[in-house]
């Protein structure tokens, strides 16, 4: 006989259903034991009255261990007291198998090193379930924005010879005996597919041996990465603030109870709509010495801290453009208007969340790409393949990259990227 899914029993009220899943939660008072089972697509409280069922389940039923796996068959039934809620009323019940020892993670409070250790099991925990149906629909929504943008999927390679955002966080490979890198980016992938099939998106893990602790930086991160050809940097944010809304826009219709577990304050994401504020680099740095960092200077890097301040000025995103050159990736075009700011921005979240995507438009002369590859010292045979796309039909693109993590990070109100992904990657964590 199939299971029924918890999430489906609002649809079987007076019937009777079986179950099969694990014990998340007991108590009992006296007639009654009361058994919390969870299947994945949620949690009912199954009720075991004593008068209901033979005296060796009544028995059994006080003794199951926490995440015993069971079957239990009863009758659905709308709960007493919190209306959308059901029950089960109990009729027979098995436990499948017992646990082998005691369930590690109880109701007491455990630290962030144990749990990460145990983040196989703490997977089942009902504020890690949120984090991963949130993340779940967040992705489905970045793909039905582009699918539905007329883009095309063009998977970037994971095992590359270019390092396409600096070399100072590349993790290297042997690869037969030659030397390549685990991806860091797509982009310069996506900028040859553009020059095939117009708009694109790549979608992937990309990775970075960042080597420092920070809330927001993870090793392995997944990254979607749109590239449009005849696009300019006007578009690209207007292309940005569409998806970003639409994006929060779906959590915020599909997820609703799982940003209730989580104690998300929505309002705050309601807010996000287009057009967000756009403010230039230099107002940002001006911004940043009006709100405590009288320091700043043209020429310094945000940093996290930097960050927070400039996008805790605005109830939505904040679009940052036209950074300096020499702060920046060698692929930015120039601004015509001044040659030492890069077509470039990033969006900043709100709640101090700090940037979720960085892109812009790409220079798209050959002579000066060539010329930006030497000024980097980047290995000019590596990147041959790239200035093709300049050689072969030049043409104005742009586009940007979304980290996942970050942006499941805001909307689901978390302090650090590390429990946005199922099995965080990241500096001193490579298990389990
Ligand atoms: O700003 P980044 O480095 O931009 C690029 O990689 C471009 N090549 C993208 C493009 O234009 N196609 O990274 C883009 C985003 C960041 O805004 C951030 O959200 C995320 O990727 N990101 C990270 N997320 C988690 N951990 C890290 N170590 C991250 N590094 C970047
Ligand atoms: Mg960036």
């Amino acid at each position: 006989m199939t299971a029924l899914r918890i999430e489906d029993l609002s649809k079987h009220v007076g019937e009777t259903v079986t179950l099969r899943g694990w014990l998340y939660n007991r108590r009992s008072s006296g007639k009654l034991h009361f058994l919390e089972v969870r299947d994945g697509s949620g949690i009912v409280q199954c009720v075991v009255f004593k008068g209901n069922v033979s005296p060796e389940t009544f028995q059994q039923a006080d003794h199951i261990l926490q995440e015993s796996s069971i079957e239990v068959v009863g009758t659905v039934k709308e709960h007493g007291k919190i209306k959308g809620q059901y029950e089960l009323d109990v009729k027979d019940l098995s436990v499948l198998a017992t646990t082998a020892r005691e369930y590690p993670i109880g109701p007491k409070e455990h630290g962030t090193d144990f749990l990460m250790d145990n983040r196989h099991l703490w997977l089942r925990s009902k504020r890690q379930h949120a984090i991963v149906r949130v993340r779940h629909t967040i992705i489905k929504a970045v793909r039905d924005f582009f699918d539905g943008r007329g883009f095309t999927l063009v998977d970037a390679p994971i095992f590359t010879p270019n390092a396409c955002e600096g070399t100072s966080n590349l993790f290297e490979t042997d690869y037969h005996g030659d030397k390549a890198y685990l991806t860091q980016s797509g982009q310069l992938y996506m900028e040859a597919a553009a020059a095939a099939f117009g708009s694109v998106y790549c979608f992937g893990p990309t990775f970075r041996a960042e080597k420092s602790k920070t809330r927001r930086h993870l090793a392995e991160f997944w990254m979607v990465e749109p590239e449009v050809a005849f696009l300019d940097l006007d578009g690209d944010m207007r292309l940005a603030e569409d998806f970003i809304s639409y994006v929060v826009g779906r959590a915020l219709e599909t997820r609703r109870e799982e940003l209730k577990v989580l104690e998300r304050d929505t309002a705050a994401l309601e807010k996000v709509l287009p057009p967000f504020p756009r403010i230039t680099y230099a107002q940002a740095i001006d911004l940043l010495q009006k709100n405590g960092h009288p320091e700043a200077k043209v020429g310094d890097d945000f940093g996290g801290d930097e960050e927070t301040v400039i996008s805790g000025q605005f109830d939505r995103p904040v679009i940052v453009h036209r950074y300096p050159m020499d702060l920046k990736a060698f692929y930015f075009k120039h601004d015509a208007d001044d040659p030492s700011l890069a077509l470039n921005m990033d969006v900043l979240a709100p709640e101090g969340y700090g940037e979720i995507v960085g892109g812009g438009q790409r220079e798209d002369d050959l002579a000066k790409l060539e010329a930006a590859i030497e000024h980097h010292k980047l290995p000019r045979d590596a990147f041959e393949w790239y200035l093709d796309v300049r050689r072969y039909g030049t043409f104005p693109h742009a586009g940007f990259g979304l980290g996942i993590e970050r942006t499941v990070a805001w909307v689901c109100g978390l302090p650090h990227v590390r429990e946005t992904i199922p099995f965080p990657r990241m500096l001193n964590r490579l298990a389990p």
